[in-house]
Order: C-alpha cells, then structure tokens, then sequence
C-alpha cells in the first residue's frame, strides 16, 4: 500500500504535501514524489528513499504552486527508484497521477497503447492510466469523461490523484478497493489515503466509497459515480482520533491493524500473482529436488509449502532453515535443485546467504519476497511477490498469511500441471480458496472471546500448541507469535509427539492449544486432547467442529475449511491471543524486546 495527500487552497500546495507524506510513511516509504500546479503548468519532482532526505535533495518545499499531490511509494510494479517512483505522466506530460493499488490488466493495456504510439518510460502498472486517459481524452468532450472512460477499463484496485494540467481550478480523486478519504477546509480542500495525511488542518472527512470519484476545489467538492458519472451525497464525519490513532487506524499497534488487513492482504497477494502462477508453476514442475530455506516464521510458511506441494501435487520439498542450509547443504546441490526462498523482508542474512550457495551450486533461485526491490528479489533467478504492505509490527502477521497464499497458489498450479487432483477436485478447492479472504474476515469479526480467554491465561508460563499434519507449521506459528510478543515460554509440536516426551511436562491448569480442524486427523487429535486432559491440561480447541464443546475447556469455534487452506484460516485466532496476551502483560506488541524487524546479520 502507498501513501497519496491532495490539496488546492491558498496555502503553498508542496509545504502540506510534505508535511502530509511525512504522516503517511507507514503506508510505504522507498520513494516518493510530489506534483503541483501553478499557472505555467505542473512541476514534477520525485526521487528513490525516504521522504526526508528527498524533501532537500529535490528542494520539495521550493516548489510553485497551490495545488498539488505527492506520494511515497510501496512498490508493487517495478523496483524503487526514481524513474517508477510516482508521480507518472502520460506523453504530453499535461496529465499526472498517483497510484495506491495493483492494476491487474496492465500488461495488455500497455501493448495496446504502444501500438497507438505511447512510449512509456517506468516499468509500473501505474503509467498505463495516464496514457489511457490521454489516449481517451483524444475523443472525449472533456477531460473529467475522458477519465471516467479511462478508469472504467482497469481491473483491479486503485486510489488516484489525478492533476490536469488543462483544469488549474481541481484536483480528481479516484477510489476502488484501495482508501481515498477527503478533508473538508475552508477555501481549502484536502485527499489522502488515511486521515492522518490532513488532521492538523481539518477533522471533517468525507470517506469515498468504491467505484466513486471527487473533483476537488479551493472552494467545492463533488463526490460521484465513477459508472454513470451521476453525484452522489455523502455524510460528512467527524474525526476525532488522536493523530497516532489515525496512523493506526484507529487501532492501538500496528500489529492489531495488520492483522485485520488479512483479508485486504490476501486479496491483493491473489491480484498481483494469479496471472503469474502458471509459469512459475511449470518451472517448479521441471526439478526434481525442491529446497525451501526460510527463517522464523517464514519458515514456518514454508513448513505449510511443503505439505501443500507434497498433499496437492505429489512433490516432494525439503525444508531448511536457511541458517543450517547455508552451512550443510553444499553436496546436494546440482543443477537439478530449486531452492525456494521465503522471506517477508528479502534482506534475512542467512536468507540471503542460503541463496547465494544455491547460486554458486547451479541451483535455480526463486524468491517468494513482500518488499520489491529488496536484495533477495536481485538475487533470485525467479520473485514472486506478497503484496501485503508494509508490516511496521515486529512480529509477522499479514506477510505470513499472504505468503501461505502464493504457496497455496503455486501448490494448485503444481496439482494441475502434474495431473495430481482430478479437476473438478481442483475446482472446488480453487473456488473454496477465493473465499478465503470472506472467511478470515468472519474469523475477525467473531474474535471478541480471545480477549476473554487471554485475561484468564496472562499468568500462565508454560503454553503447549499441538496440531497434525499441514497443521503442525500452524502450532509452531502460534509458539512462535505468543513467545515473541508476550514473553511466554511456548512449544510448538506435532501432536503425535506428545507422549514421547512432551507430556511430562503436562500439569494442572497447563494451557495446550489445539489446532483441530474436523476431517482425517480429527479424531486423532481428539485423542490427543484427552491425553492432556487427563494429565490436567487446560485445552483451548481451535475447531469446526461441535463435538469438542465436551471434551475441550475452551472451543474457538471455526468456520468449516477445506483442510489445504487451513493454516491460513487457523493462524488469526493465535495472532489475535498472542497479541491480547502482550497486551495483557504490558507489553509493546509492535517492538517486542531483544527482536528486530530483519535480522541483517548473522
Ligand atoms: C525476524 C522477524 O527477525 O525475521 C520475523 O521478527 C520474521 O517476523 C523473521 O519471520 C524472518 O524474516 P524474513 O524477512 O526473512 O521473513
């Protein structure tokens, strides 16, 4: 997600861009750039990095004019620098725009417009929409219709700040699927992503909703349908969170906030990869020996990768912390290997370091990586990326879910082209796998109990989380968020491997979590539940299922799941208990102590 503030009034239109992008960083922040108009035209100036130190090396705060949009990027299209950094313009340079988004169609929108003589200069999806507003306003009677018939031919999401420089009175401002909120002045008007962007200014919002625009004046603003182009009344609120709320969202850390933009997440890591699953797919088809290395809770994404490659598609994958692969797997390297990388970050050091023994050992690299442009994504022979956003929260959240998403992706793919599931099977599972970002919703929305159950657990020292098969990685996840936020000793294991050993540990009042989604394992797990039970245990189900409301002390109840997509749908509850369980213990959830965002060192 990226960060975009308009503004037209009497003020110096670049002094409340920069101030709006500065509150703005979280959304994105590896370049960024601001347009403003005055009567001699639009200025342009942009620039890889950080806001402040491109605010003096562009001279930002010299620039003419007192209408304006700026942006700071998170890169979804084309690697951070200044040429993809936004503003983009069409030909004639007459029409800039900022993007927050994934265009789906882009690739064939810009063959289209090539063919009509378009040169492009960024490898971004954003470019397209200018020149197709420009190629539309060819034949159009003005330029607010050019656009709407521009924008009417995306697919996919986008906020938009759109200048002209033909119309020095507005500004344009587009929302689908990505938020765009405006800020009412007094002969001055305001749009950005989040609130933050403008609160020093004005309180009074008006949020736009999907498939709607605003054109902006010092004086006006028009709110109306992007469809039919017809004007629609929209309720003005008041804003009254503090400006960190705002930068939250309203939530209370970043974690609680990026935990509920799951199904967002989920959603745009299936935008940005659907039309390159296929390919990636039949290049995995052609090894015959798959490596997954990974740190942390990636490699627990990659534990979930296995098990889907290997239930989906019959492949085998071995998985490896990359910090034990970069120093023992040197023999079994050849050019037959694929070594899949999974990291969030793409800067893990023995990440980093696992890949480069696979390069100098012939073996084809790919990446499955959030941030673009980061040195795994150079490294890689083959990325796919995550889109989740940026993730501020120390703790892995939102990468997590969508990095089991690509995985779940690429395991269907591998299931197709290696005729492993007949295709209806494969159907149902896809179209079960499209709802997915409904059913972490429904999750989110009935998690009010875990606050509950966290109080009632905050003074425990000993938590066990035990699940089976593709869900083993999900207990492990979940040891894993409650260690790092709350400080709680917590282990994560399969549950057959409880009575050899674990089970010793077992006493009255020991929480035991289990995931324990009804289907073939069930009833083993259910086993295993009372053998914990019966040495005391205090067993908190996560399950689908009824039949545990006896046996377990606690039933999260879940939504009924195909057991491949599991580990998405069950991680939530954990992240949310381990976050109420920080909380609880006066913990800061999103810098927990002794943690680091990326580990960059050995
Ligand atoms: C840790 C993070 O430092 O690194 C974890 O705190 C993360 O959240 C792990 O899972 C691996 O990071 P990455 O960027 O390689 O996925």
């Amino acid at each position: 997600m990226c960060g975009i503030i308009g503004y037209i009034g009497g003020r110096r239109a670049c002094e409340v861009i920069v101030k709006g992008l500065k509150r703005l960083e979280y959304r994105g922040y590896d370049s960024a750039g601001v347009v403003t108009g005055d009567g001699e035209g639009l200025h342009i100036r942009k620039g890889a990095g950080r806001i402040d130190p491109l605010v003096s090396e562009l001279g930002l705060l010299n620039m003419p004019g007192n209408r304006g949009i700026g942006h700071t990027r998170w890169a979804t299209h084309g690697v951070p620098n200044e040429i993809n950094a936004h503003p983009h313009t069409d030909c004639s340079g007459k029409i800039a725009l900022v993007h927050n988004g994934i265009i789906e169609n882009y690739l064939e929108l810009r063959e289209e417009l090539r063919k009509k003589g378009h040169t492009f200069k960024s490898d971004t999806d954003t470019e397209v929409i200018a020149h197709l507003i420009e190629e539309e306003l060819k034949s159009s009677r003005n330029f607010e219709d050019a656009m709407r018939r521009a924008l009417l031919r995306l697919k996919g999401s986008f906020a938009l700040g759109i200048v002209y420089a033909g119309e020095p009175d507005r500004l344009y401002f587009v929302r689908n699927e990505s938020p765009l909120v405006l800020g009412l002045g007094t002969g001055e008007n305001f749009a950005a992503s989040d609130v933050p962007a403008f609160l020093e200014y004005t309180r009074k919002a008006v949020f736009l909703d999907d498939g709607e625009y605003a054109v902006l004046t010092r004086e006006s603003y028009t709110v109306k349908k992007l469809k039919t182009g017809e004007k629609v009344e929209k309720p003005v609120q008041e804003i009254d969170w503090t400006l960190d709320m705002a930068e939250k969202s309203g939530y209370p850390h970043f974690m609680l906030k990026e935990i509920y933009e799951q199904p967002r997440a989920i959603k745009d890591a299936i935008h940005g990869n659907s039309d390159l699953i296929p390919a990636v797919a039949e290049e995995i088809a052609k090894y015959s020996k798959v490596f997954f290395v990974a740190m942390g809770t990636s490699y627990h994404a990659a534990l979930v990768g296995k098990y889907l490659f290997q239930r989906l598609a019959g492949k085998i994958a071995l998985v490896e912390e990359a910090s034990e692969f970069r120093y023992e797997a040197e023999n079994i390297l050849d050019g037959d290997s694929l070594v899949i990388a999974i990291t969030q970050s793409g800067e893990t050091a023995d990440t980093l370091a696992a890949m480069k023994l696979a390069k100098r050992k012939g073996a084809k690299v790919m990446a499955i990586v959030n941030v673009v442009g980061s040195m795994a994504t150079r490294v890689a022979d083959i990325t796919l990326y995550t889109h989740a956003g940026p993730e501020i929260g120390v703790a892995a959240t939102k990468t997590y879910t969508t990095q089991l998403t690509v995985l779940t992706m690429l395991a269907m793919e591998l299931a197709r082209k290696l005729g492993r599931m007949r295709e209806e099977e494969l159907k149902t599972l896809e179209d079960e796998f499209m709802n997915v970002p409904q059913l972490v919703e429904s999750v989110l929305s009935h998690a009010g109990g875990l606050e509950e159950l966290a109080e009632s657990l905050k003074d425990q020292r000993d938590f066990f989380y035990i699940g089976r098969g593709i869900n083993v990685p999900t207990a492990l996840e979940g040891a894993l968020k409650l260690k790092e936020i709350s400080y709680i000793h917590a282990e994560g294991l399969s549950a057959g491997e409880l009575k050899h050993g674990p089970l010793a540990l077992l006493e009255e009042g020991v929480p035991v979590v289990a995931i324990t989604p009804s289907g073939r394992l069930f009833d083993k797990m259910v086993s295993n539940i009372e053998e914990s039970k019966a040495r005391g245990a205090m067993v908190v189900a996560l399950s689908d299922s009824d039949e545990l409301r006896e046996t377990a002390d606690v039933l999260v109840e879940m939504p009924p799941v195909n057991e491949a997509l599991t580990p998405i749908v069950y991680v939530v509850p954990l992240q949310i208990l381990a976050y109420h369980l920080a909380v609880l213990r006066g913990n800061d959830p999103d810098k927990p102590r002794n943690l680091a965002k990326s580990v960059t060192v050995e």
